[in-house]
């Protein structure tokens, strides 16, 4: 049904999240599972790119935990652990002032 480069991502997601995959993931803005993984897979590595891309996480934002989850498990782990410092140091910076 997909293509290669997506079957393979796909492959990296545990059960729970190889499902449903054309529901909106984003309600807010309807933006399916599946929209989101081909942003990733396409280069997308943060959830700012992927809300740039897809628009998913520009409504309530209540979608954003589950962008993040799928950016852990296919982007190299690298990545993921640097988003993740990014993320806890705008965090810090907001708090300190
Ligand atoms: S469900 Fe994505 S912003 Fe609300």
């Amino acid at each position: 049904m997909y293509d290669d480069t997506i079957n393979k991502a796909l492959a990296k997601l545990p059960e729970i999240l190889r499902q449903d995959m054309e529901r909106n993931l984003c309600t807010c803005n309807d933006v399916p599972r599946i929209d989101i993984i081909t942003a990733i897979v396409n280069g997308a590595t943060s959830v700012e790119a992927i809300r740039e891309e897809t628009y998913a996480t520009m409504g309530t934002g209540c979608c954003r935990q589950q962008v993040e989850r799928l950016l852990e498990c296919l982007c190299a782990p690298e990545k993921a652990k640097r988003n993740r410092r990014s993320k806890q140091r705008s965090g810090e910076s907001k708090t300190k002032r």
